[in-house]
Formats: C-alpha cells, structure tokens, sequence
C-alpha cells in the first residue's frame, strides 16, 4: 500500500497569542513544522507527504524540508477539516485512491516513528482505520451549570484523542466532505468516520506527543523534543 502523511498546517495559532503562526515558532533551533514534517519525510515507509499552508504564507518556503522530493504542498481552508479535505483531494490526484492516509496535527512536532510504526501495525487489527490516543488517567468530573459538580464520569472509556488519526484516503475524503456538506461539526478524522457508523481503533500513544496549543507548552516540547531527539 502506498502509505501518505497529511500535515494541515494551515491554521494561525489564536490560543499561543503571538502573531507569528505557532508552526513557525522555533524549539531547539527548528521551526515547529519542521520537526513535524521531518519525522514523516524521514520515516521509510511514508511514500509523500502533504502539507496544507495558509493562503498568503510567506514562511513556508524558508523551512529547510520544503523542496524536499517527497513533499507536496497545498493551500488550506477555513477550519483544521476544510484543509484536512483540501489536502486529501490534492493527494487523490496524486496517488491510488486505496493509499493509507495519516492525517497529522503540524502543531504535533514531538511525535515519534515508534508511534507511527504502532499505529501502521494497526492496519491489520483495525482495517477501518485507528488513531492514537491515551487512557484518561485522572478522576473525570461533569460540570453542572453552576459550576459545581453534577457527577463523577466512568474514566475506563475515555481517551484522549491526538494524532496521527489514519484511515484510507477515498474513504476518508467522502465522509469528511459529506459530513461537511451537512455542517457537522468535524473536530478530528474519526469523528467523520463515527458520523458515518464506522468505529475507528483506539492505538494507545506516547503521553509526549502533545499538541502546542499555548505558550506553556512550549518548554514542554522543548524538553520532549531534546529527551527523543
Ligand atoms: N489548522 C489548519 N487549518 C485551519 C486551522 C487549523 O490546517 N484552518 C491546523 C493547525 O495549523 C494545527 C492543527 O490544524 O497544526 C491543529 O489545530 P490547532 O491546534 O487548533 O491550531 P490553530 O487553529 O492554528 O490554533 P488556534 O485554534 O489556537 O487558533
Ligand atoms: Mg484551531
């Protein structure tokens, strides 16, 4: 199978309240994008990777990878979902549509080629596709309206979702756009696929690959990032 890593990366970082775009936020003297994309261009069993960038990015081309053979770079849409598709249609031109997909946060830079060896490994559990995630581990709680406590929430079902969230690319591209068509709201790849009845696989991930959303995660990244590297 022809195996292909999708990077929306197209998103203008509101929560990190700085106006550079925090995939441009430099950690260990690399780009955050660029620690991304390298883990991806790096691992032997990725054929391409795809890259959606915002319209006018002017930084995009300065990153060292981006004439990288293996790269091929497209423009992003309104929401993380409306570049996932964009990204997905592009590489539809490109490849078989039966391709494996791994759809992955650009914000996600400390992601590991063990976890996404584990996850392709998944392929043979969970033919309808799998993402990483992790076990909740502390006591969940339900808000009431006032804001104290409604009740305590069963914790052994619940994981958090992360990424790379991987499925088959036509399958994928046709729930992602049918469900957008009819204004569901789309937070990750799985929950296209839940929406249309399939029950994607729970593949349990490194607790390090988080996702750099505000400024207090970058020195977490940082140390993540030198600890793996
Ligand atoms: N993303 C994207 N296109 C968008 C919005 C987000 O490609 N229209 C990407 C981001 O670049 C990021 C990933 O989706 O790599 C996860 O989204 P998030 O962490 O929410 O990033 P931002 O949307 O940039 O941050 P914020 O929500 O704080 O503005
Ligand atoms: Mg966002």
């Amino acid at each position: 199978d022809r195996i292909i890593a999708i990077i929306p990366a197209a998103g203008v970082g509101k929560r990190m309240g700085v106006t550079l775009p925090k995939q441009y936020l430099t950690i260990n003297h690399r780009a955050i994008l660029s620690h991304t994309l390298n883990a991806f261009l790096s691992h032997p069993n990725i054929d391409k990777v795809v890259v959606a960038i915002g319209e006018d990015d002017p930084y995009f081309k300065e990153l060292p990878e981006s004439e990288h053979p293996k790269l091929l770079t497209t423009i992003g849409g309104k929401e993380r979902a409306d570049s996932v598709l964009s990204a997905l249609k592009y590489a539809e031109q490109n490849n078989s549509s039966d391709s494996w997909v791994l759809v992955h946060d650009a914000a996600r830079p400390c992601i590991t080629h063990d976890d996404i060896d584990k996850l392709l490994d998944a392929r043979q559990e969970f033919p309808q596709g799998a993402i990483l995630a992790i076990p909740v581990r502390d006591t969940m709680k339900r808000a009431g309206s006032d804001g104290t406590i409604d009740r305590t929430v069963c914790r052994e079902q619940l994981w958090h979702a992360m990424t790379p969230q991987m499925f088959q690319l036509n399958i994928l591209m046709n729930n992602l756009e049918r469900a957008l068509s009819e204004d569901v709201t789309i937070t990750d790849e799985a929950s296209a696929m839940e929406w249309a009845n399939i029950q994607p696989g729970l593949v349990s991930g490194r607790p390090d690959n988080i996702k750099v959303t505000h400024k207090d995660d970058l020195p977490l990244a940082e140390l993540y990032l030198k600890n793996n590297g």
